[in-house]
């Protein structure tokens, strides 16, 4: 078994190849990624030396590169992460987000269905989305997977067009695809301009935490890792043509959560109780901002039997200790240095 994922230096794909790599060691496991400044292969180093691991550095928006590497190497399966993947620099830069999430997304369908040519037996094609394509909650009620796409951000609405193609291909050309929609992951390795990493970077540094509009926005958070099994079990175990919602039953609110980070930091870094607390600066709210996100994931706890492992509270506090004890990473990440050091290890420069 051969098996492309792609995005696999980011947040999500790291843990999806660190899960694929120990889990199935007779796999070999390629992690396509361009390296945006999202993409780091310091999330792999724990692995990277695996026998089974290969690592290609490459652009998913170029169709040609593409096709080229399909015809060299015979995957068995696509597991697609690669994305533009932050709401606020889809509404600073919307064009990056069509150009790598859906015209990126197409070149990969593409390529697979011109490699596997009809021969389809064995084929699996995952796309990986986000219920963020569904659009936004009141107070009641929860996304299941008949629920209308109704888009909202460039992020969003680019992701539910790249969810259209994926299944346009399967309705056109038979195309063995499966999709999944999860809620706000957390956990090691995330790019600290998401609300936990950034605000677990602002606590350490005593820097303000800008909340957005008053912090009553919902979200449904999944530790990462948990994601990652979800994933497992979808690649193996779903069926063709159908999606499958993935979530915590972890609905917060933005100030509720940050509270509790802030309770959990200063218990962590041995500062007074409240002290991170008073970072907390209420600033403009983001454009469009969504209010709620709620998933009902429970097609795919029937279906295929996965449910979350751990509890919010122990997945933030391990979250905390990571972040803590990887500072290195954190202040390679934020000084930028992280994008030279590996593309001079790799020759890639
Ligand atoms: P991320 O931004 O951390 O990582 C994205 C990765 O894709 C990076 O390694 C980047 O270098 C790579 N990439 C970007 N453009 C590329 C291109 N043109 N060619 C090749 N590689 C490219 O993102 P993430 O948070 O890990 O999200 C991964 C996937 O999961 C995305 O598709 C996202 O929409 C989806 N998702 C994310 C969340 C979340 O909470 N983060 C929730 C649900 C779904
Ligand atoms: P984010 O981590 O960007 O994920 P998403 O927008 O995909 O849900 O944001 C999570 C929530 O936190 C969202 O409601 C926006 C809010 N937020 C802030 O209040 N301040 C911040 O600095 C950031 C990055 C997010």
């Amino acid at each position: 078994m051969h098996i492309l994922i792609t995005g696999g230096a980011g947040f999500i794909g790291s843990h999806v190849v660190r899960h694929f790599l120990t889990t199935y060691p007779s796999y070999t496991i390629t992690n396509l990624d361009s390296l945006t400044y999202a993409g780091n292969l310091a999330n792999l180093h724990d692995v990277e030396h695996l026998p089974n691991y290969r690592f290609v550095k490459g652009d998913i928006t170029d169709g040609d590169f593409l096709m080229q590497l399909f015809e060299e190497q015979r995957f068995d399966g696509v597991i697609h992460l690669a994305a533009e993947s932050h709401v606020d620099r889809s509404i600073t830069n919307p064009t990056a987000f069509v150009v790598t999430n859906v015209l990126g997304t197409v070149n990969l369908l593409n390529a697979a269905n011109a490699a596997w040519n009809s021969d389809f037996q064995g084929k699996r094609f995952y796309h990986i989305s986000t219920d963020e394509v569904y659009g936004s909650l009141g107070k009641e009620g929860m996304f299941t997977e008949e629920t209308p796409y109704d888009p909202h951000s460039p992020y969003s609405a680019s992701k539910a067009s790249s969810d259209h193609f994926v299944r346009a291909w399967h309705d056109t050309f038979g195309l063995p695809v499966v999709i999944s929609n999860c809620s706000n992951n957390y956990g090691s390795f995330q790019f600290p301009e998401k609300l936990i990493p950034l605000f677990i970077n602002n606590i350490i540094q005593s820097k303000p935490l800008p909340v957005y509009g008053k912090g009553e926005n919902i979200r449904d958070w999944l530790w990462v890792v948990d994601h990652a099994q979800a994933i497992d079990v979808i690649y193996h175990q779903g069926k063709t043509g159908e999606t499958y919602n993935i979530g915590g039953h972890n609905e917060w609110s933005n100030i509720d959560l940050i509270r509790l980070l802030c309770r959990i930091m200063d218990a962590k870094l041995g500062r007074a109780a409240g002290e991170s607390e008073k970072l907390v600066t209420y600033v403009t709210d983001r454009a469009g901002h969504d209010l709620r996100y709620a998933i009902d994931s429970s097609k795919l706890q029937r279906e295929l039997g996965w449910i979350p492992s751990i509890t919010f509270e122990k997945g933030l506090e391990l979250t905390v200790e990571w972040y803590l004890s990887n500072s290195e990473w954190l202040n390679n990440v934020t000084s930028g240095s992280y994008q030279h050091y590996y593309d001079e290890m790799y020759g890639l420069r």
